[in-house]
């Protein structure tokens, strides 16, 4: 147990040190979330060995095409954080999480086994298992990266403390989608809850992407404001009865031309002669005529009655303009010109960013902002968790996996957070769909966002043999990218290719004699180019390329060695070389003694540098 470690720390000090202890401990107040850490059983998945990734070709998918950045990472993702932590720290723009829920229904397993509804610790386990991960996952995130985060009602509260902790400062927001469309009848619940969340922290630079935006619209110059605008509905979906502050004649001001208010149709602005002393939100419409936002159409031959008698006929014979009130003072109208057409409101050019921002719910204003004009909005959609299940089914593994998110869902997530290359990462993957997702938006706007799944097998004492990872997130990316149901597939070309890896651990003090050259060579391809290849054979492996200079791994450095080396700059038409070796000293010096310049590199810093143990 860690309370006996603790124990046995305490032990070690004095009594000045223990009575020093005590007062910190009573006055120090911590705002936020508070678990058991320290009670609770330690995760076994903590470690501090160095994570090396062993490519499995087999399980790999159109490999020989060309390195990919695409990858499935078998193994606890508290490992595999470790390993990005060393080869992609700071490059990840958009993680997203589904992770289990904690509903204490053998929904996640922890230390090789389930964590029950009556387990004592069973929250502080899940935070801190949570925390462990995210931790390591704060630091592989961009500047300006964001991580999404998947979760339900219940531990909606815990989890946002939580990720305050981790991501002090990122709070972006959280957004709520509808997970079923009938009701729950489960008797737990006191209501029937059919939505989660998805929570949203990033760094400073990060902004969704909006509407993607189509200038078609605004094709109208305004010399007074040197900006192209486009129109929009002047009225709200309100009736006069539900809206009377918002139901007048408007006249405009520049032609003294009056416009009849749609009694089913109010106007967006209240008219500030109109309310008097009253206050109301928005801006009143005289200010919006006054600020040219709002377009009247050009009237040549506005309507005139000279009498009540006159304007009764037109009425009756249709010929009046519409929206003339019958019911009200038709006086009124008498003797002013009325307008036929519709006034509509002026939405600049550069004003569409900060209008085109998405809406945090699902939940529309009953008054649809995009008719009210003012306003345009972008919803994320969604389909609901059935289609996520009947999606596997089409792909023919709807036994494999309960619960897989809407591919919409994450798709119309993804859409609204990543730039065309970005790498998107989900190292709580399940059945893959984050994988599925990136393809499908790279296939519908041209994008080259990667993708890099890791998976848990799923292995318990119960199910020694299960591999959820290879069995059924890697299946199914390769069945997306071999086309299903019709549909046509990825070429390599596309993105569709992936490298399956496993992950070995060494205790940092064996390293030197258990990474042996296939880690090596995928660990320094991961950290220098981001990918993963197969291992070339011969002493002298090729990494890659960086503008002028071949970037190498090479073991032996014996005369034949020496010898390809120096021919290598201009065999490849390379002007420099950087290699990694063993002995970097050793094999620059007898380079330089056959007259080659070379950069090299100590392969076990390279190996064991970035990963930071857990304590
Ligand atoms: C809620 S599911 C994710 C489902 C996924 N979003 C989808 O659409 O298929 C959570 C997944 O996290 C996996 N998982 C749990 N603990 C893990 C760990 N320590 N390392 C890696 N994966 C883990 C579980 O095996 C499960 O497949």
């Amino acid at each position: 147990m860690a309370s006996d470690s603790l124990l046995a720390q305490l032990d070690g000090l004095n009594e000045q040190q223990l009575r020093r202890l005590l007062v910190e401990h009573l006055t120090k107040q911590k705002l936020g979330l508070y678990w058991e850490a320290n009670a609770i059983e330690r995760d076994a998945a903590l470690n501090a060995d160095i994570v090396l990734p062993r490519l499995v070709e087999d399980w790999s998918c159109n490999l020989d095409a060309a390195p990919t950045r695409n990858l499935v990472i078998e193994g606890d993702n508290f490992d595999g954080l470790r390993l990005l932590r060393a080869t992609h720290r700071g490059k990840i723009r958009v993680i997203y999480i589904d992770p289990p829920y904690n509903t204490g229904n053998k929904d996640w397993v922890y230390n090789d086994r389930y964590v029950g509804a009556n387990d004592r610790w069973r929250h502080s386990q899940w935070l801190e298992f949570l925390y462990r991960r995210l931790m390591l996952a704060r630091d592989l995130l961009t500047p300006d990266g964001v991580i999404l985060v998947s979760i339900n009602d219940e531990n909606r509260a815990r989890l946002e403390l939580l990720m305050d902790e981790v991501f002090p400062g990122m709070r972006v927001g959280s957004l709520v989608w509808k997970k079923r469309k009938s009701s729950n009848t489960s008797l737990d619940y006191h209501y029937s809850s059919d939505h989660e969340h998805v929570l949203i922290y990033a760094g400073p630079g990060f902004v969704f992407n909006g509407s993607s935006k189509t200038w078609d619209g605004y094709q109208n110059w305004d010399e007074d404001k040197q900006n192209w605008w486009s129109s929009g509905p002047l009225t709200l979906g309100f009736t006069k009865d539900q809206r009377p502050n918002l139901f007048y004649p408007l006249r405009n001001p520049a032609t003294d031309i009056w416009y009849p208010c749609d009694p089913k149709r109010v106007w967006v602005y209240a008219s500030k002669t109109r309310l008097g002393d009253k206050k109301v939100r928005t801006r009143p419409m005289e200010e919006m005529i006054e600020h040219n936002l709002v377009n009247f159409p050009d009237e040549p031959t506005p309507a005139f009655y000279a009498s009540e008698a006159e304007l009764r006929t037109a009425l009756e014979s249709g010929l009046a303009p519409p929206y003339l009130d019958t019911s009200s003072d038709l006086l009124f109208w008498v003797g002013k010109k009325i307008a036929f057409g519709r006034p509509r409101f002026k939405r600049f050019k550069d004003t569409l960013v900060n209008e085109s921002m998405p809406l945090s719910s699902w939940c529309v204003d009953l008054a649809d902002p995009k008719e009210g004009g003012e306003i345009s909005v972008v919803q994320i959609t969604s389909g609901r968790t059935s289609e996520g299940t009947m999606l596997l089914r089409e792909l023919g593994m709807a036994e494999d996996f309960p619960y897989s998110k809407p591919l919409s869902l994450i798709k119309n997530l993804l859409q609204q957070t990543t730039r065309s290359n970005d790498i998107v990462l989900d190292f709580f993957a399940g059945s893959g769909t984050t994988g599925q997702a990136v393809l499908e938006l790279n296939a519908e706007d041209g994008g080259g966002r990667s993708f890099i799944l890791c998976s848990s097998t799923e292995v318990t004492a119960k199910e020694p043999d299960k591999n959820l990872c290879r069995d059924v997130c890697a299946e199914r990316m390769r069945r997306v990218i071999a086309g299903y149901g019709g549909k046509p597939g990825y070429t390599p070309e596309q993105g569709g290719q992936f490298a399956y890896l496993q992950l070995d651990k060494v205790d940092a003090a064996d390293a030197h004699v258990e990474i042996d050259e296939s880690h090596a060579f995928q660990l320094l391809a991961l950290k220098r180019f981001g990918a993963a290849l197969p291992v070339p054979d011969g002493t002298i492996k090729r990494l890659g390329r960086v503008a002028d200079c071949e970037v190498l791994l090479c073991g032996k450095a014996d005369a034949t060695t020496l010898k390809t080396l120096a021919a290598w700059p201009e065999k490849y038409g390379a002007a420099r070389l950087a290699i990694y070796t063993t002995r970097p000293e050793t094999l620059r010096d007898k380079l330089a003694a056959r007259g080659i310049e070379v950069n090299c590199y100590s392969l076990m810093d390279a190996l064991t540098g970035g990963q930071g143990g857990a304590t």
